[in-house]
């Protein structure tokens, strides 16, 4: 396995790769690699010739008062974990190799990002969709995977590949969770015992409300169930719940299934989302 830290290290890896007539494909992460990513990782590595991992915690992506600076950074267990995997190559460059002094480009999606964790986290898809068009530019796949836990990011960027003419695949991968329903997430790290005790009261939550829509629930009344489910759980502190259509991420409101129903809550200082997903009646 090769760690490279240059961009043209990079392009010169996955252009011989191609003149071989190898299938490439890509997993994008901010490293801290966990169950989640591994997942990503395997689909990746089962399903390509060639498979890339880049490392990078993106620093367009965070508002000012958030995790950046203390964000894990376990590098070597993860460069470790991927080698295990069978990844050919690991991308790990400095911000300074992704971002110039004088950057002044960045790809927006409107609308989708209007809503949900885009409310409350101004600029951070910007940051996500700019940083993951450079990773497709460098990397060139021909599939890239992305997980359905940060839901609203996996729409976000199927929509940027289509609107932009990218010529890579999206593959959603369904979400990795604890033994207890908790979504596996870096985040996960800093909860102390007693908040990881409570952590799980999230998903459950979000299961109460899929109960009721899966019987004919509105979107509205979701979202009442969702909402009082947690309040159970004095620990967390909820940002919002909102059911909405899974392409479109508009409200569902009087409406019912299909819909996937999102939450961001914080347990002190950590703020953890998840969501899940209810089809419509066949
Ligand atoms: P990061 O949070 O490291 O996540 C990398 C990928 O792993 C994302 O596609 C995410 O949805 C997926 N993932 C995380 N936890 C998961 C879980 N429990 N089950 C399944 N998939 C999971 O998301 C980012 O990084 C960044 O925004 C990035 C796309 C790399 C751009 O900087």
């Amino acid at each position: 396995m090769r760690v490279a830290k240059k961009i043209d290290e990079v392009r010169s890896f996955v252009r011989a790769a191609r003149m071989r007539g190898a299938q490439v494909g890509f997993v994008p992460t901010m490293g801290a690699l966990h169950q989640g990513h591994l997942a990503l990782i395997r689909a990746c590595v089962a399903q390509n010739d060639v498979s890339v991992v880049s490392i990078f915690v993106n620093p367009t992506q965070f508002g000012p008062r958030e995790d950046f600076n203390s964000y894990p950074r376990p590098f070597e267990q993860d460069v470790a974990l991927c080698e295990k995997e069978g990844v050919d190559l690991v991308f790990a460059p400095s911000a300074g190799e992704m971002y110039s002094p004088d950057h002044a480009t960045y790809v927006e999606v409107e609308g989708l990002t209007a809503g949900l964790c885009g409310q409350f986290r101004p600029g951070h898809f910007r940051g996500v969709t700019t940083v993951v068009s450079k990773l497709f530019n460098i990397v060139e796949p021909d599939t890239a995977y992305f997980g359905e836990k940060d839901y609203q990011q996996l729409i976000v960027i199927k929509r940027m590949v289509a609107d932009l003419n990218f010529p890579v695949r999206i593959v959603p991968i369904p979400t990795v969770r604890e033994a207890d329903g908790l979504a596996v997430s870096s985040r996960n790290l800093y909860l102390s015992a007693r908040e990881r005790r409570a952590a799980p009261a999230l998903y459950r939550a979000l299961c109460e409300g899929a109960k009721a829509a899966a019987q004919g629930a509105s979107g509205f009344e979701v979202e009442k169930i969702t909402r009082q489910a947690l309040e159970k759980e004095p620990l967390f502190k909820l940002q919002y719940v909102q059911a909405v259509h899974p392409e479109t991420l508009q409200p569902r409101e009087d409406q019912g299934v299909p819909m996937v129903i999102a939450a961001a809550a914080y347990l002190g200082s950590t703020r953890l989302i998840d969501n899940i997903k209810v089809e419509g009646r066949s």
